[in-house]
């Protein structure tokens, strides 16, 4: 090895002497000696990562023959866009060649893609849009000193549906270290976010959904040295205020609109806010807020863990900037005897009144929903309307007014109502009026108990949910299955919840599933809670999409373990605000080209909120133009990570955006 790295530098060395003195060619013929030959496929695969199945050696990606314009390649790997290589070279590789077209498995259908080979920031090889049935074409560049190189394949334009891409007999010339597939780079955790000031701020939604006569509980979320001082004007009979803790309890008023100012102060200062209450039939006037245990806990929650959240959640900032919810995800219950599960979770599923029994990690349930009410913070619990839950547990199925009733009486303020195992009962019936049936029946049934329980439809978008879940009576409703970690579903969702953006109004939210930054488990594998993987641009535009798109904004990961620059990401007020505001617009999308995508949301102010996104690998320039905003004339433009004004602009914004980074920007118009 050590030998081939000399000659190799040594025969550099001499190529460019002897390129000036025209012997070139036998040069050329001398280094190639000193040559070891890497084909791709001997890399670590396992680092590419794209946008469906998995990378195939020697085949496409279905596993058939490599084959491009008729012609079948025996080497090579099938990918599928978007797909990302990075390999380091660490100057060792002299050149990259192989042949790239779409495989011919997809003959007329209508993908379309491009292949790009970068070697440290700079463009070496473009292929531009390439079709089905195109002749190969061929890849050939010089990587002499390159470090890093990164082997793309883009969608070219339209959607990344059949675009199957192959590099056949991609290989690399190697005169000194053998090039290795890599992670992609993960940038420095910058804290943008400045710490809350310590004079009070009111931070949380300006309007609240309540239903008549049901009780009351809000906190009233704020940041700023403590002691504070809370009041609130015109508050309506029956609402009682503690001026301490700023909670406000008692019985929801008659119907009606009250328009309420809160206000906060310290030894430093006064805030005030407008809050208007709306006692009708609505609730979640704003998207819903709050922590859901799955993503960090699965089927290891107790009551503590429960706990413990809560007491992060007032304690860390999250409450002071509105996360209200404390929500259990499954495996509260029992599961069967007969189960795998571990022995504290299985066990009789009802008693024999067929009332659901809680396993013995969940000792007393309305002890806990009071612990979690005693900070003014609200409970959520889970269930599925099949016999079993998705962790198998035991479901609502034929016991579900039973159920409802329970939850109201433990004192639990949100549902989350899945879908596992009814796929059973409905025996495979995919009509509406099937995939409607159990969310009416659990909807009637919570609106008439006496609280106000949000009802969130985890039905993974069947039957595009979005158009009928407010009608069936639930305030949310999960538009696709769970998350993952991939930036690219990430923005995929986010995409297409924008698709579908008029079903997004007060009352009625489209969910993409929760925030998975901080201490997160595997979702795929239900393990122990680890780092995010994410990197801090890719967790900023998670966050920053999430309130373009005025998702409910759930944390689910380990409270307790959340960092500073966790904390930053998920409570940085003017970024809550976006998400909170009351129009509830979510953002419609403008794609200016592969990489860079504006998500832009009108706000109830007049002004509009824009998040400028990379996706592409490389750090670009992004422009925000007037003319695909919207806009007209001057306008002030606020960097909303920063908190920071960026100054006046006259019709356009442009700023430079890290690799899956987003700048997030609002714009008010100078009068
Ligand atoms: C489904 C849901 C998840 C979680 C699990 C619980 O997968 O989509 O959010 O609730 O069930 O088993």
């Amino acid at each position: 090895m050590k030998t081939s790295r000399t000659l190799g530098s040594a025969a550099i060395l001499a190529i460019s002497a002897c390129m000036a003195a025209g012997m070139f060619i036998s040069i050329r013929a001398q280094a190639a000696h000193a040559e070891e030959i890497v084909p791709l496929s001997a890399l670590d695969l396992q680092k590419m990562q794209q946008g469906w199945g998995e990378p195939k050696i020697d085949q496409s990606v279905t596993g058939k023959p490599l084959a491009i314009g008729g012609k079948t390649f025996a080497h090579g790997v099938g990918t599928h866009a978007r797909s990302v290589l990075y390999v380091q070279l660490n100057g060792g590789t002299s050149r990259f060649t192989a042949k790239v077209g779409v495989d011919d498995s997809q003959r007329g259908k209508a993908a379309s893609l491009d292949f790009r080979v970068v070697g440290d920031g700079k463009t070496l090889f473009k292929s531009g849009t390439m079709k089905p049935g195109q002749a190969a074409k061929s890849v050939d560049v010089d990587l002499r000193g390159v470090k890093t190189a990164i082997l793309l394949v883009g969608q070219a334009g339209g959607g990344i549906d059949f675009d199957h891409a192959n590099w056949a007999d991609a290989q690399f010339a190697v005169t000194g270290e053998k090039p290795q597939a890599v992670d992609p780079p993960r940038e420095e955790a910058v804290i943008l976010t400045p710490k809350p000031s310590p004079q009070p701020r009111i931070n949380g939604p300006t309007v609240y959904g309540c239903r008549p006569g049901n009780p009351f509980l809000y906190r009233i979320p704020a940041t700023g040295q403590r002691p504070m001082t809370f009041a609130a004007d015109n508050l309506p009979a029956g609402l009682r205020l503690d001026a301490k803790t700023g909670i406000i309890t008692g019985v929801n008023p008659p119907r009606g609109e009250y328009a309420v100012t809160l206000r906060a102060e310290n030894a430093l200062g006064k805030a005030e806010k407008k809050f208007k209450i709306v006692s009708g039939d609505k609730l979640a006037l704003t998207p819903p807020m709050g922590w859901n245990h799955w993503y960090a806990h699965y089927g290891r929650v107790t009551d503590r863990t429960m706990r413990e959240a809560a007491d992060g959640m007032a304690a860390n900032g999250m409450a002071d900037a509105g996360y209200q919810y404390v929500s259990i995800d499954d495996c509260w219950m029992n599961a069967p005897e007969d189960s795998k599960l571990d022995a504290s979770r299985r066990g009789p599923l009802r008693d024999e009144k067929g009332n659901i029994l809680c396993n013995k990690n969940f000792p007393n349930m309305k002890a806990l929903t009071d612990y979690i009410h005693a900070y003014g913070l609200k409970a959520g619990i889970y269930t599925s309307p099949g016999p079993f839950t998705c962790a198998g547990y035991c479901g609502a199925y034929r016991h579900e007014a039973q159920d409802a009733k329970q939850f109201a009486d433990w004192g639990f303020d949100m549902l989350k109502y899945d879908w596992c195992s009814y796929g059973g009962i409905a025996k495979g019936d995919k009509s509406l009026e099937a995939l409607k049936k159990p969310y009416i029946l659990m909807g009637d049934l919570l609106e008439k108990q006496k609280r106000d329980i949000h009802l969130n439809l985890c039905q993974y978008g069947m039957g595009k949910v979005w158009e009928w879940g407010a009608e069936v009576g639930g305030q949310s409703w999960r538009t696709a299955g769970d998350l993952g970690f991939e930036l690219e579903r990430i923005i995929d969702i986010a995409m297409t919840n924008a698709k579908h953006r008029e079903w997004s109004k007060p009352g009625s939210w489209n969910d993409p599933d929760y925030l998975q930054i901080g201490y997160i488990g595997n979702a795929r594998g239900g393990g122990e809670p680890r780092p995010c993987p994410l990197t801090p641009n890719e967790q900023y535009s998670f966050m920053s999409l999430w309130c373009l798109m005025a998702s409910p904004l759930f944390y689910s990961g380990d409270v307790p373990k959340l960092t500073d620059f966790d904390l930053n990401i998920l409570c940085n007020a003017e970024v809550i605000e976006i998400d909170q505001d009351p129009l509830g617009q979510c953002a419609r999308t403008v794609v200016l080209d592969d990489e860079a995508v504006l998500f832009v949301k009108e706000m109830e102010d007049g002004s509009k909120a824009v998040g400028l996104c990379n996706r592409g690998e490389m750090e670009i320039e992004i422009a925000a133009k007037w003319s695909d905003l919207g806009l007209t004339g001057k306008q002030r433009v606020r960097d909303l990570w920063r908190q920071k004004d960026l100054g006046e602009f006259s019709d356009s914004f442009t700023a430079n955006v890290g690799r899956h980074g987003t700048f997030l920007i609002r714009l008010w118009p100078v009068k």
